[in-house]
């Protein structure tokens, strides 16, 4: 391969290291800027997005996951209604386009078959208002669409994506914050407020990074288990969906993620001393729900593994194992949030022993239906 591994042990382990150059190179535009300025998504992006009245969202996968988080920051920033669809169910439904929507696909490599096919589909409905975020420049989902983001993750070799996820998440936090100013919904405080904390993200992304020792110690306990079942509330419920992929993809562990408040309407059920409970639980307005949650799974004995803000006040008791991430990150708390799962994931993958890098039965790009 021409991308050497230098001091990893697999291209997984090295593009989750990245993610703080990562970032940095995607967030390059806004550098220097003393202002979030449309053009980075194009030079017609003003005109675009002063026209758009809603955001659809089509994707695969982990991609899906991005959208799915940008969701929760367009509609509360940016006021702006939003739907996340996965891309072979839009393709094949039959839906009701509206003509000032923003379609926006996203994709690592410009080439998933369903994507590209969801985004020609929306076009021949009459949606030409299209954006792509994409980590490759020339595939075909970037010359298909009007507007485009390239995300600057580098190569991604490892089939299970990561620096490709957080650095669309930091391109979707830009598209939120360029529809939210274009709206008048974006004080000019907030827009420093906001770029400042986004300048941030490479350093706070590289604090994450530093619990690795001990995930890896969490990683141990967990790959002797058949199941695992993944919670998160809010903004942070993809970031539990894309923990239960991600540790699907690469050990084999069955995973399910839920929205922590729908516990109680099925997946409870499941749960015992053999199924560990991994929450996501960032010191937001949800906590305090998400905490009852948790008192609920360990009612039932589940044991819990949470990765809690410093000051969310959630004590280690038997079978209650904590985390500590930095203070809460405010709307880019996700970004901080899937990083210790990613790890998570590829230190269970690696006591287990599997392929990291080329999982069994997936491909890194899937180019046929
Ligand atoms: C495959 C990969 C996933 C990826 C998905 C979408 O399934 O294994 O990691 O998230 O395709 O790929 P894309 O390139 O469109 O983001």
């Amino acid at each position: 391969d021409a991308v050497e591994l230098g001091k990893y042990r697999h291209y997984m382990q090295k593009e989750i290291f990245e993610q703080p150059q990562a970032l940095a190179n995607t967030l390059e535009p806004i550098a220097g800027a003393g202002a979030i300025s449309p053009q980075i998504f194009g030079a017609e992006a003003v005109d675009v997005l002063k026209a758009t009245r809603r955001v659809l969202i089509l994707a695969c996968g982990t991609s899906y996951h991005s959208g799915f988080t940008a969701r929760y920051w367009l509609e509360s920033v940016a006021k702006i209604p939003c739907t996340v669809e996965i891309a072979s169910e839009y393709r094949y439904r039959e839906s009701v386009p509206e003509s000032d929507t923003l379609v926006v696909v996203i994709s690592q490599s410009g080439e998933t078959a369903d994507t590209l096919a969801a985004l020609k589909h929306a076009k021949s409905l009459g949606m030409t208002k299209t954006l792509a975020i994409c980590n490759v420049p020339e595939s075909a989902i970037v010359r298909e669409s009007a507007l485009r983001f390239i995300t600057r993750a580098g190569p991604e070799i490892g089939v299970a994506s990561t620096k490709a996820f957080t650095t669309q998440l930091a391109a979707l936090a830009l598209l939120t914050l360029a529809l939210a100013k274009i709206n008048g919904r974006l004080s000019a405080e907030q827009e420093a407020g906001y770029l400042t904390q986004m300048r941030h993200l490479p350093v706070a992304v590289g604090k994450v990074l530093e619990l690795e020792p001990e995930i890896e110690k969490w990683a141990q306990r967990f790959a002797g288990k058949h199941h695992a079942l993944f919670l998160g509330r809010g903004s942070h419920w993809p970031i539990a969906m894309e923990g239960a992929l991600k540790l699907k993809e690469i050990s084999y562990i069955h995973a399910e993620s839920y929205a922590a408040g729908e516990l109680k309407h099925g997946p409870l059920a499941l749960v015992d001393k053999e199924m560990p409970v991994i929450a996501v639980a960032p010191a937001d307005e949800l906590l305090e729900k998400l905490k009852s949650n948790l008192q609920e799974v360990r009612a039932r004995g589940g044991e819990l593994y949470v990765f809690a803000d410093a000051g969310s006040e959630i004590a280690e008791s038997e079978g209650v194992h904590i985390l500590h991430m930095p203070e809460h990150y405010g709307m880019l708390s996700p970004i901080l949030h899937v990083i210790p799962l990613q790890l998570l994931s590829y230190h269970a993958a690696l006591v287990k022993g599997t392929d990291v890098d080329k999982p069994r039965n997936l491909a890194k790009s899937v180019t046929v239906e």
